[in-house]
């Protein structure tokens, strides 16, 4: 696991003791990978953390889609990506603009590093989340999932970063492979593997809370 540095937010982490918290202030969005794949029996563990989340009314209505075949996961990256331009496209100037923006920021260093792969920045496993259509919480409770998924990645030496663009996966021509029953969709999905590169904390906005007498 990385060494804890001080040197890049305004987090104290020479503070820190406690290995949980220590966990979750060293969890980054990692956007370059090893090609080392992640061990089957990792993947395993890594789901199951995911499914202790807490859901509402103990639903737990996600599901989980693993791909970990290269050419597979190269695939849905174009027809994602593609699909996610189309929706921009379609969706008005103001939309397209703050779309494509976004679009850029979340694979703006993919493009020059992983022109294969925009979307899951060359990651050796991704996992598509899909929760109940019809669930109103489903979203959140695939939220909680998800970070469960990504500390307990981390715990064990694994990178991983969420993909919201994922939420597009429906709209690929390979989406059938997943075999997504027709009551869910895709929310999320979370990219893991052994991280090659290091990436600096965002300093987190402090000024954001509310104390009640
Ligand atoms: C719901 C959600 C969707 C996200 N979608 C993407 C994405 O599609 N592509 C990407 O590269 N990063 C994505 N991210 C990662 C964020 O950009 C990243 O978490 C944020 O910049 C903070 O960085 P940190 O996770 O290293 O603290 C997403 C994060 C969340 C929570």
């Amino acid at each position: 696991m990385q060494a804890l540095t001080s040197t890049t937010s305004n987090i104290n982490m020479e503070q820190i003791s406690n290995e949980t918290i220590k966990t979750i202030y060293q969890r980054r969005a990692v956007r370059k990978y090893k090609a080392t794949l992640v061990e089957p029996s990792l993947i395993e563990q890594i789901i199951d953390a995911g499914r202790m989340a807490p859901s509402a009314i103990n639903k737990q209505p996600w599901k989980f889609y693993v791909v970990s075949n290269k050419e597979t996961i190269s695939t849905f990256s174009k027809e994602i990506f593609r699909a996610a331009f189309i929706d921009t496209i379609k969706s008005g100037v103001a939309h397209v603009i703050k779309t494509a923006k976004d679009l850029m920021h979340f694979s703006n260093r993919s493009f020059h590093l992983h022109v294969d792969d925009v979307v899951f920045h060359g990651a050796p496993l991704v996992i598509f989340i899909s929760s109940s259509k019809q669930n109103e919480w489903a979203e959140l409770d695939v939220g909680m999932c998800a970070q469960n998924m990504m500390l307990a990645a981390k715990s064990m030496g694994i990178d991983s970063c969420p993909v919201g663009l994922a939420k597009f996966a429906a709209h690929a021509k390979s989406y059938s492979k997943l075999n997504v029953p027709a009551t869910h969709r895709i929310n999320l999905a979370v990219i893991f593997g052994y991280g090659n590169e290091t990436p600096e904390i965002h300093v987190r906005i402090k000024n954001n809370v509310v104390y009640i007498d």
